[in-house]
């Protein structure tokens, strides 16, 4: 039996989460995955033989599941990923998005505190800067918020729900982490992320049009999330508790342009048409200093290393139809 903590993961399921979850079984973590599995559930079955984990299927708006899986599993540790996830899916079903994003994550929240849960990592983005006001510098954890979509606005009020929470029980500690847009292969794979997409357009022969390629963003792996995570699980409570982490390396932020250049080192003979674009309410460079200070975090890979893993599972024909809805959130 392992003595290391019980971990709930919400959206465990998902992209980012079945990746996550195989982080936190190889580091020895006891893991509940608590997910609707609204993408179907396939990427946990390669876990399903180890005795550290288990699954329960449940709704973070229904609040018998939530009660359900606290009583059960008693976690010490909540990663919160569950959520209607990108600007597009929001858009599509904004009500859900609201209930799920807002109301879903209030209630888990104030139901952890109550059962006596010590840590709860919400997993917020970077989206949340909107369009940085100094074209040259950088945004951080200090900068404002500007969400320009309702994916980040459900992000926003979240975070300021646990900001603003004057209950603070003892040995209590809510964790913000800012996610940079993600890429690399999961196990619930998701093709509607601009790296991943774009290393697949490519990498098939396609001509791709690229929307406003001077903009910046910060991109960071899936594993390194995952890893980010676990320091934030394992840091002292005193330095992470109702704080917030922008998560990625300050040296990965990219104009789509780049990403574009990146991707031509594989494939020189990619075919691109740039469409202009002179405003974009997202463009935001992020500086990464508070986590490599704070939690000693330090990516282990690179936009390059996500290109050549997408290009390799595409060229060898691991997607029977990387087109395929499955790998899309709308
Ligand atoms: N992918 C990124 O670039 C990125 C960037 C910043 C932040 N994030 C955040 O990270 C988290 C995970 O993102 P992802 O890319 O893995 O998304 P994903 O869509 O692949 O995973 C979300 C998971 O949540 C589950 N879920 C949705 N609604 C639920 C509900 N009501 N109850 C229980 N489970 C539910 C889904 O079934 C899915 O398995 C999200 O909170 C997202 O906002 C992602």
């Amino acid at each position: 039996m392992s003595n290391k903590k019980s971990i709930l993961v919400t959206g465990g399921a998902g992209y980012i989460g079945s990746v996550l979850v195989g982080a936190l079984l190889k580091a020895g973590y006891r893991v509940r995955v608590f997910d609707n599995l609204s993408f179907g559930g396939e990427s946990l079955l390669a876990h399903w033989h180890d005795s550290l984990f288990s699954f329960t299927k449940g709704d973070v708006t229904v609040a018998g599941d939530i009660d359900r899986v606290l009583a059960d599993f008693k976690p010490e540790a909540i990663v919160h990923l569950a959520a209607i996830v990108g600007d597009p899916a929001c858009a599509k079903q904004p009500d859900l998005a609201r209930k799920v994003n807002g109301e879903g994550a209030r209630d888990l929240y104030a139901r952890a505190k109550k059962a006596g849960c010590k840590k709860f990592i919400f997993s917020s983005t970077c989206s949340n800067y909107g369009k940085m006001e100094d074209g040259a510098g950088y945004v951080d954890e200090n900068s404002a918020l500007s969400p320009v979509s309702l994916y980040a606005e459900t992000k926003v009020a979240f975070e300021q729900h646990i900001l603003n929470d004057k209950d603070r029980p003892a040995g209590f500690s809510p964790v913000i982490l800012r996610f940079s847009t993600v890429y690399g292969i999961s196990p619930r794979m998701r093709f509607d992320l601009t790296v991943n997409e774009f290393t697949r357009e490519f990498t098939l022969g396609r001509e791709l049009e690229v929307f406003g390629e001077q903009f910046w963003r910060p991109y960071c792996h899936v594993y390194d999330f995952a890893q980010a995570i676990i320091l934030s699980i394992e840091a002292d409570a005193a330095k992470v508790a109702y704080n917030v982490f922008n998560v990625g390396d300050t040296d990965e932020n990219y104009q789509k342009q780049m990403l574009v250049d990146e991707i031509r080192k594989f494939i020189p003979a990619l075919k691109v048409k740039y469409v202009q674009r002179s405003q974009d309410p997202r463009d935001y460079r992020v500086a990464f200093k508070k986590i490599r200070e704070v939690l000693g975090f330090r990516i282990s890979k690179r936009v390059p290393d996500g290109i050549r893993e997408v290009k390799a599972s595409i060229e060898e024909g691991v997607f029977a139809d990387a087109d395929a809805r499955q790998y899309k959130n709308i």
